[in-house]
């Protein structure tokens, strides 16, 4: 089989597609190549299977990237609004879950259901189970881009790379969109797992493995950044909400803190328990304020466990001190296996940051998270797939 097309679009997943309608709708002749057995896969395992599609409080502020300007654009020309009045003209129910997050009432299924109608829709052509064997470049204007797959070879004067980054090789990742880059002689930004557990080894895990299961509210700093939220205690290690977030500031060697009373200032906290229970123990009291098994730990280990009354001032604040800034050593991350985005990537640099076009090579456009653009845990890593898929789509 052989086509030729307006723009052919390498990734059938959330930037893709969104790339591929707004191309569709502006009248161009659109091919999606996926080589997964369908499209969306990740928007599928997405928010638990609920996809938070979008934050309302979306800022560029919430996006890791070499060049902090370039996301600007494209999220001011596309913003979650555009993609809420989308999501509503196709009837489906969503709420907001906390912080702008906003998640579909029933399943994912129906973000991806409504962008490949929208795709159909706008005849949109979509091969899946379609790989790639090769890409030819500079034959003429109209064909300059040609890819050789499995179902034939297809030709267009633009090429979209949204094959997305290496996190869940399972669900269909590669490095196909870096390889690409590097080829046309793009500068790709080191890769590193984002959004995901960190492992804790030796010691460290031993003190906590048999508390895997527990959650409690904390304060996660690194490297100047801080995120308050749920750390769930895992066998390998530590997951949960803030622990995710934090794991994008974090690289092996990094100092990690954490807040474990981060509701409470710790020293007032510790003072008031000793004047209102002085003779309640140090681990119940603390018991009430976090869960027992962890305070009990925390009383085991980090701090000495007396009658509330048998501390003095200079003790209280070492506790206070342990509490607010506890020091944590992580020894790694567990990898692309399990983490939700790929920080770095295709340098910025060389991008028009309205369009997503290469600068270097006329017709080439990268969208999604194949570039170094990175966002937060809670539905911004989505709102700059839909914003690039969408500057690229009116671009092309
Ligand atoms: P995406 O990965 O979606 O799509 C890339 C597509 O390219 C895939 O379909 C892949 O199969 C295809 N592909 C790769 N190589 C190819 C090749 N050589 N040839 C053809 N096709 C190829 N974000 C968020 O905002 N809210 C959320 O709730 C979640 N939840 C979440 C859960 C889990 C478990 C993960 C792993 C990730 C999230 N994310 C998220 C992150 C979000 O899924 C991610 O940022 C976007 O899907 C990125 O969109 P892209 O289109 O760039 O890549």
């Amino acid at each position: 089989m052989t086509g030729h097309f307006d723009v052919l679009i390498v990734g059938g997943g959330a930037a893709g597609l969104m790339c591929a309608l707004t191309a569709g709708q502006r009248g161009k002749r659109v091919l999606v190549v996926e080589h997964a057995n369908r499209v969306g896969k990740k928007i599928l395992m997405s928010g638990g299977g609920r996809c938070n599609f979008t934050n309302t409080g979306t800022t560029p502020a919430n996006f890791l990237s070499a060049n902090p300007h370039f996301c600007k654009s494209a999220l001011a020309r596309f913003t979650p609004w555009h993609f809420i009045d989308m999501v509503e003209r196709h009837g489906i129910a969503y709420h907001e879950k906390e912080l702008g997050q906003l998640f579909c009432d029933v399943s994912s299924k129906l973000i991806v259901k409504m962008l490949v109608d929208e795709c159909h829709a706008a005849g949109v052509r979509i091969e899946t189970s379609c790989s790639v064997e090769r890409m030819t470049h500079g034959e003429s204007e109209d064909a300059a881009f040609r890819l050789h797959t499995t179902h034939g070879n297809f030709a267009a004067p633009a090429l979209v790379v949204a094959s997305g980054g290496l996190s869940i090789p399972s669900m269909g990742a590669t490095g196909f969109g870096y390889e690409l880059a590097k080829q046309f002689g793009h500068a790709v930004l080191p890769t590193r797992a984002g959004l995901v557990p960190l492992t804790l080894s030796g010691k460290h895990q031993e003190r906590l493995a048999d508390l895997s299961g527990v959650a409690l509210p904390v304060t996660a700093r690194c490297n100047g950044r801080a995120f308050s939220n749920y750390m769930l205690v895992t066998h390998r290690g530590l997951s949960g909400p803030a622990i995710l977030q934090i794991s994008s500031y974090w690289q092996p060697g990094d100092d990690l803190r954490l807040d474990l009373l981060p509701q409470h200032d710790a020293l007032q906290a510790l003072q008031d328990w000793q004047r209102e229970r002085p003779a309640a123990e140090l681990k119940t009291v603390l018991g009430d304020a976090m869960p027992k098994r962890f305070a009990q730990r925390l009383c085991e280990l980090w701090l000495p466990n007396r009658p509330m009354k048998q501390y003095n001032m200079p003790q209280l604040r070492e506790m206070a001190q342990v509490l607010s800034d506890w020091s944590l050593v992580a020894s790694g991350t567990e990898g692309y296996r399990t983490a939700e985005v790929t920080l770095g990537g295709v340098d910025t640099d060389e991008l028009s940051s309205s369009t997503m076009q290469s600068r270097r090579v006329p017709g080439l456009y990268f969208i999604g998270e194949v570039i170094d653009v990175t966002g937060w845990l809670g539905g911004y890593n989505f709102q700059w797939a839909w914003a690039s898929g969408h500057a690229a789509g009116n671009a092309v």
